[in-house]
């Protein structure tokens, strides 16, 4: 069974999952976190679920290999077809966690009634949030889009300047986004530009709840960790960061993810 003094080990297409990274060590900073950044197959985004798997089943061995507690898919796109398939393979060895069950009781538990989401052509086209939200109240309205320009803009640098502002602007008031009370960021890369979609609500005097799923899955973790005794009350190890292809300017771009300087370790885990 897993304990507490094993690592946390977290997975996404590439960095955009430190954003994920970051909310979990706000919450229980004496954790070591075991990154894993799938940079030689980035954007998981428009990848078919077949492959999708097939990256997860090779990232999964690797990080149940290190022996981690629990396994976060830091991917909104990997969660939405993957989970299961990891949860299987993972069996006892360590706890699996996806980034949209926290996201969807957060909804349930709130009583949000018409709830927008945006994400990835994966991760929309999954009609994952649909499925999981309508499981539970089927009386919730949920209106999809996909924003596929949003990640390589903001991985580009930009997030509160002219052209991520006309991107952003063009996408919510696509009718599909009109006349709701939530609106859920469903991509891990999304939080980057949570306060410019705030304002966009704000200047039009409309009330929107932007839920970040980062921060609500940490949250969702550390309640299950301390129900099952699994936080570490004293920094014992360090945390690691592997990327399966490495440039300088992933390296460069990680401190838009994550607030410290991140040293990468190359890992070619696919050859
Ligand atoms: N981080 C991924 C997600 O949350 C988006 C990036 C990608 O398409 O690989 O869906």
């Amino acid at each position: 069974m897993p304990e507490a003094k094993q690592a946390i080990g977290l997975f996404d297409s590439g960095i955009g999952g430190l954003t994920v990274a970051n909310a979990i060590l706000k919450q229980l900073p004496n954790e070591s976190l075991i990154y894993f950044g799938d940079t030689a197959h980035l954007p998981y985004g428009d990848k078919s679920p077949d492959t999708i798997r097939y990256f997860t089943k090779t990232i999964g061995a690797f990080l149940l290999s290190k022996e981690c507690k629990m396994i976060v898919i830091a991917c909104n796109t990997a969660s939405s077809v993957a989970y299961e398939m990891l949860e299987n393979m993972a069996g006892d060895k360590a706890y699996v966690f996806n980034v949209i069950d926290p996201v969807v009781e957060e909804i349930i538990n709130k009583k949000y009634k018409k709830v927008g989401v945006i994400g990835t052509l994966g991760t929309i086209n999954s009609n994952v949030y649909q499925a999981k939200i309508k499981e539970k109240d089927s009386s919730i309205d949920v209106r999809q889009l996909a924003t596929p320009l949003l990640v390589p803009m903001i991985e580009s640098g930009f997030v509160d300047g002219q052209i991520s502002h006309l991107v952003i602007e063009e996408y919510l008031n696509a009718p599909e986004l009109q006349d709701i009370d939530t609106l859920i960021l469903a991509c891990t890369h999304y939080p980057l530009i949570k306060k410019e979609i705030e304002t966009f609500y704000a200047e039009k005097n409309k009330k929107v709840s932007v839920l970040a799923t980062n921060e609500i899955v940490a949250i969702h973790i550390k309640k299950f960790m301390i129900e099952h005794g699994l936080i570490n009350y004293e920094k014992k190890g360090k945390n690691a960061f592997y990327v399966s292809d490495y440039t300088e300017s992933f390296e460069k771009t990680t401190q838009l993810f994550y607030k410290e300087s991140v040293d990468l370790i190359h890992l070619p885990l696919f050859k």
